[in-house]
């Protein structure tokens, strides 16, 4: 019982580990005061350039790998549902609200949510990353492939398994948390407001 509480508090604090903070602290940038003012890899790729948001979407991706493929195993319990999926939930949660932050921002938990669906269902992650990836190449906008991610994963999850399965219900429990992060870029698209990839200011064009 010890283990396991000790386990899932891991996982949060696995997921609360700031890489976009540190990322911008360590070349003199608050990134909660720039571009989106969002500590994640698509705040980090605008405001410092692609190798440093390759990073911190690696590192972020790896805070939701590791504990579902890892924490089980110390544990003594079956990788996969319940327990891997829990470790997931919570590393998607500390990326989000960051323990270390003091609740004074976190990420859109997209990266992190890749990191734990490729390791939960590697071929619906697939899926929904190329769905990201099409959408971002045909519109530039990140925040819309995030989105377009959020409901190709649930679906292909769906015609994976062919029922409705709890990783099936948690795939969409964690699309519309997305769509939730992401409320304000929602609001920023519907006003033609939103950053493209490759602006330097907010565009519609
Ligand atoms: O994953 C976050 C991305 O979808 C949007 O990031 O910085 O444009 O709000 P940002």
């Amino acid at each position: 019982m010890i283990a396991q509480v000790a386990a899932l508090l891991a996982a949060y604090v696995i997921g609360s580990f700031p890489t976009a903070y540190l990322v911008g602290k360590a070349n003199g940038v608050d990134l909660r005061t720039v571009g989106s003012g969002n500590l994640g890899a698509t705040n980090v790729f605008r405001t410092l350039g692609w190798k440093w948001g390759l990073l911190v979407y690696i590192v972020d991706g790896l805070k939701g790998a590791l504990p579902v493929l890892l924490l089980p195993g110390a544990i003594g319990v079956a990788t996969g549902w319940p327990w891997g999926a829990a470790f997931g939930l919570l590393a998607i949660l500390g990326h989000v609200r960051p323990v270390f932050l003091m609740g004074k921002g976190g990420g859109k938990g997209v990266a992190t949510a890749s990191g734990v669906f490729i390791a939960l269902a590697p071929i619906p992650a697939l899926c929904a990353i190329v769905g990201f990836a099409i959408a971002v190449a045909m519109t530039r906008y990140v925040s819309l492939g995030s989105l377009v991610g959020a409901v190709v994963l649930p679906v292909a999850l769906l015609l994976q398994q062919r029922e409705v399965t709890p990783l099936v219900l948690l795939s969409a429990a964690v699309g519309a948390f997305v769509f939730w992060t992401h409320r304000e870029n929602i609001g920023r698209l519907r006003r033609g407001e939103e950053r493209r990839v490759g602006s330097s200011s907010s565009s519609s064009a």
